[in-house]
């Protein structure tokens, strides 16, 4: 599979860093920012507003081949509805963490999430960004960090968007999603054979954006 333009790849398990890294890094490079895991957050929404059950791949599949979703800015659209704060909660990441291990669903998500390498380039992230959507990635990064830290993120990030959270039922709720996600038979939680692998754990924002972007840029001499 050829791209139309180059692709950099952030994948890892939910709290290690990747959304804010991946935005900051493609901010940088001027680059465009796909956020995968929204598609399944708002897939989810649309699931329960239309009461399809979260096992039914038939439905899902239906509705996700017609998903009408719009990046804007750091802002989620769905249908032209701005529908960040519904998917941004732990349960709407609960919810596409169920929905995920659907083969079909996966693959009706496919041309979407790559028709999104478009020039000058794109940096992806989810969690088989590297080994499945965009096997042909010029750097593949696989964000790590302890679940302690993990879950102290989440409680942050999502306290500052105002969700009422409890840290010890974040971390339990964060290590189950992980449990799921890394042991599903289709697109595994897991680094690309080839992905960089990156432990946020002791570093800030800044400092994992700068080794990100000297991995890019090594990528991206190397390419040349
Ligand atoms: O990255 P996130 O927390 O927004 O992802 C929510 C869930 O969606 C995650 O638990 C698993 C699923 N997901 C996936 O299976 N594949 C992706 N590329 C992105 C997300």
């Amino acid at each position: 599979m050829s791209l139309n333009a180059p692709v950099v790849t952030v994948d890892g398990p939910g709290g290690a860093g990747k959304g804010t890294v991946s935005l900051r890094t493609a901010t940088v490079l001027g680059w465009h920012y796909l956020d995968s895991g929204a598609l399944y957050r708002a897939l989810g929404l649309l699931a329960t507003r239309n009461e399809i059950a979260l096992n039914d791949e038939p439905a899902l599949v239906k509705l996700a081949k017609n998903l009408e979703l719009e990046f804007r800015n750091d802002q989620v659209l769905l249908d032209g509805e701005f529908v960040d704060r519904l998917i941004r909660s732990e349960q709407a990441g609960d919810r596409a963490s169920r929905i995920a291990p659907l083969a079909g669903v996966r693959r009706a998500l496919l041309d979407w999430q790559r028709a999104c390498a478009k020039p000058p380039g794109l940096v992806a992230d989810g969690r088989d960004m590297g080994s499945v959507v965009f096997p042909a990635a010029i750097c593949k990064i696989y964000l790590t960090a302890s679940a302690e830290a993990r879950a102290k993120r989440r409680f942050n990030q999502l306290r500052l968007k105002g969700f009422d959270v409890n840290i010890r039922q974040l971390f339990e709720e964060i290590t189950e999603r992980d449990q799921r996600d890394a042991n599903r038979p289709v697109s595994p939680l897991r680094p690309a054979e080839d992905a960089f692998l990156l432990d946020t754990t002791e570093l800030t924002i800044e400092q994992a954006v700068e080794e990100v972007l000297k991995l890019v840029q090594s990528a991206l001499d190397l390419s040349e």
